[in-house]
C-alpha cells in the first residue's frame, strides 16, 4: 500500500513514516521543511529508506511530483501553533484550511482515503472553559459530573474563541466531513488533543509537552502563562498514536468522515505544575519559572478528551502514562543532544 504522509518530517510525521515503513508500507514523506529541526529528521527518513518529496501541500501542483499511485494521505502537516495565526490569519488560513482542500480534492478525484489530523481546539476556549472547575494543588479539574470522562464529539463546535488556528482546523475537520459524504470518499477525522514523544522539536509556542524535557536538559527557563501553571491536559503519546493509525488504516473502508476525539482521556492527564515537578525529581535541579498572570488567547485551562468511542470502535486504548512518555523524551533529548545543539543552541 502506498501512504502519502504530508508533513511527513514532522513530529508526527516523521513517528509514522518510520513506524509504517517497518509495518512494510510504502511511505512517502511530504513536507516544506518549514519548521526548525524537522530538516534533521528528513535526514534520518531518508537513511531509513523513506521516499521524501519536497512540496508544500498549499500548491496543489506539487502534488504531481509524486510520482507512486497513492492509496492513503495521512495530513499532518500543518502550522498547529494556535498563537501564530494572530499575527497572519492568512497564514493559517492557507497552511491549515487551504491546503486541506487541495488533499480533498486529490481524494475525490483518484479515490485516495485519508485520515486528517484534527484538534481539541475546533471545541472554542470560551465554551470549554464555561465547565465548572476546581482548584487543587496542582491542577485544575473539571467539576461537573457530565464531564466526568471528558469531552465528547457531541460538544459544540460553536464559540468565538477557537484561536485563528482552531477556527481553520474546524473549517477542514468540516469539510473532510462534507467530503466524505458528498463524494462517498473513506475519510477518518481524529480530533487530537496533546501528543507528546520523540522527534517533537518543541517550542514554548507549540509542543509543551517536549519542550519542558528540552528546557530541562538545556536549563532554559519554563514559562506558566496563566492558571498559575494549573492549566490541564490529557496527553498521548506517539508509538500509542502510531498504534491507532495503523488500525484505522487497516478498517478506514468502513469509514466515511467518521470524527473522533483521540487523546490520552481521564487516565493520562498532567498539568504544567506536575510536568515540572516530576522533571525536577528526575534532574535534581529546579529550573527558573516566570509566571505570566493571563492566559494565552483562546487557550483552554483544562481539556481532557473523551475516548471511548476511538477505544471501542478501534479495540484500541493509549498503553503509555504521560510520565513514561516524558521519561522516552528526556532519554532522547539527552542521548541526542549534538543533533538538539542544531536547534536549542
Ligand atoms: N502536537 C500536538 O500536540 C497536536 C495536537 C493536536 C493536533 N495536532 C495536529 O497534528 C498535526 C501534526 O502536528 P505536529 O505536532 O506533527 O506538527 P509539526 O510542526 O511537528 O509537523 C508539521 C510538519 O508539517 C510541515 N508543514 C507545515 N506546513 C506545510 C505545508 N504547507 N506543506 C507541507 N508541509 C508543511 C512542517 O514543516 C512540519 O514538518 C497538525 O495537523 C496539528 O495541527 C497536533
Amino acid at each position: 500500500m502506498n501512504v502519502l504522509i504530508t508533513g511527513g518530517c514532522g513530529f508526527i510525521g516523521f513517528n509514522l513514516s518510520m513506524f509504517l515503513k517497518q509495518k512494510g508500507f510504502n511511505v512517502i514523506a511530504m513536507d516544506n521543511l518549514v519548521r526548525r529541526g524537522v530538516e534533521l529528521s528528513r535526514e534520518i527518513l531518508e537513511d531509513r529508506g523513506v521516499e521524501f518529496v519536497h512540496g508544500d501541500i498549499r500548491n496543489i501542483e506539487d502534488f504531481s511530483n509524486i510520482s507512486k499511485k497513492i492509496d492513503i494521505i495521512l495530513n499532518t502537516a500543518a502550522e498547529p501553533s494556535a498563537i501564530e495565526g494572530y499575527k497572519n490569519p492568512y497564514f493559517d488560513f492557507t497552511n491549515n484550511f487551504l491546503s486541506v482542500v487541495n488533499v480533498l480534492e486529490l481524494a475525490r478525484k483518484n479515490k485516495i482515503k485519508v485520515i486528517q489530523w484534527s484538534t481539541n481546539k475546533v471545541y472554542s476556549g470560551d465554551k470549554i472553559n464555561g465547565i465548572k472547575r476546581k482548584e487543587l494543588g496542582t491542577r485544575f479539574e473539571f467539576d461537573d459530573e457530565k464531564y466526568n470522562d471528558g469531552i465528547d464529539e457531541s460538544f459544540s463546535v460553536d464559540g468565538n474563541d477557537h484561536s485563528i488556528y482552531g477556527l481553520t482546523k474546524l473549517s477542514a475537520d468540516l469539510f473532510c466531513q462534507e467530503y466524505a459524504n458528498a463524494f462517498n470518499l473513506n475519510i477518518i477525522v481524529n480530533r487530537f488533543s496533546c501528543l507528546g514523544g520523540e522527534w517533537q522539536w518543541g517550542l514554548p509556542k507549540q509542543g509543551w509537552f517536549s519542550w519542558w524535557p528540552i528546557a530541562f536538559v538545556y536549563k532554559f527557563p519554563l514559562m506558566y502563562i496563566g492558571w498559575k501553571g494549573k492549566q490541564l491536559r490529557d496527553v498521548l503519546y506517539i508509538r500509542d498514536i502510531c498504534e491507532l493509525v495503523l488500525k484505522q488504516i487497516e478498517s478506514i473502508d468502513d469509514f466515511k468522515g467518521e470524527v473522533f476525539n483521540v487523546g490520552g482521556g481521564v487516565k493520562n492527564t498532567m498539568s504544567l505544575i506536575e510536568a515540572t515537578n516530576y522533571l525536577e525529581k528526575k534532574m535534581g535541579f529546579k529550573p527558573k519559572i516566570k509566571y505570566e498572570p493571563n492566559p494565552r488567547r483562546a487557550d483552554q485551562c483544562v481539556y481532557v478528551s473523551n475516548i471511548k468511542k476511538v477505544c471501542s470502535t478501534f479495540n484500541w486504548k493509549p498503553k503509555v502514562s504521560p510520565e513514561a512518555a516524558m521519561d522516552n523524551i528526556l532519554n532522547w533529548a539527552q542521548k541526542n543532544k549534538e543533533l538538539l545543539d542544531k536547534v536549542y543552541k
